[in-house]
């Protein structure tokens, strides 16, 4: 034992100095942290005072399990509407067309095909609705910033976009006719 030049005096003496350094180090720390007592005395919701519980889903939130709302009326109401959200949110990718130019993509944004291939001009209105609401590919998901009822309305109204890139002179009202030609 006494080969390695240590008694257990000596190793005793170390743990003990070593000890003292760490119990003054802790409190040291235990003084510094007395001053961070402002976080007891900020103001905060105390436990079953009253407000305080489970907070209301807000009108545009559907609860999961919650089946959406009922697929509204199409009407020139519900079409401004799809078109005023789908140029606030669709348009920067998409473009005012829908034909996937938008200006973002312009700026090197993945390219979203365009509205008016066959396969989209066939698909249910409900594509549309559920790619608002879970995203598609590179596109992520709207359901957090567009109402049921608004990802509806977004849906009419490129069901009306898609018409309008596809429609014969014919279809047109009489009265528009003049300024197509
Ligand atoms: C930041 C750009 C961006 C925005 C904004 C955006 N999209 Fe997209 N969207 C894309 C891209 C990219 C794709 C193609 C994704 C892929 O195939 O990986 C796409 C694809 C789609 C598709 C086609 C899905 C399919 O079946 O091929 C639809 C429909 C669509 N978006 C609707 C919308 C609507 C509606 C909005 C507005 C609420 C919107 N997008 C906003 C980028 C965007």
């Amino acid at each position: 034992m006494r080969a390695l030049g240590v008694g257990p005096s000596r190793v005793l003496r170390a743990a003990q100095t070593l000890w003292a350094a760490g119990a003054l180090l802790a409190s040291g720390m235990l003084a510094a942290l007395g001053g961070c007592d402002d976080m007891s005395e900020q103001a905060k919701q105390r436990a079953y005072s009253p407000g305080v519980g489970i907070v209301a889903t807000p009108d545009h939130v559907v609860e999961y399990g919650e089946t959406a709302p009922q697929v509204p009326a199409l009407t020139p109401a519900l079409l401004e509407r799809g078109q005023d959200r789908f140029r606030i949110f669709c348009t920067p990718c998409h473009s005012e067309l829908g034909d996937g130019r938008g200006m973002i993509v312009q700026r090197g944004f993945p390219p979203p095909p365009s509205y008016h291939t066959q396969r989209l001009r066939e698909a249910p209105t409900q594509h549309f609705y559920d790619v608002i609401t879970n995203g598609y590919g590179a596109m992520y998901p709207y359901a957090d910033r567009i109402s049921p009822a608004d990802r509806w309305a977004i849906a009419a109204y490129i069901r009306a976009l898609q018409r309008s890139q596809n429609a014969t002179l014919s279809q047109a009202p009489a009265a528009d006719r003049g300024d197509l030609r």
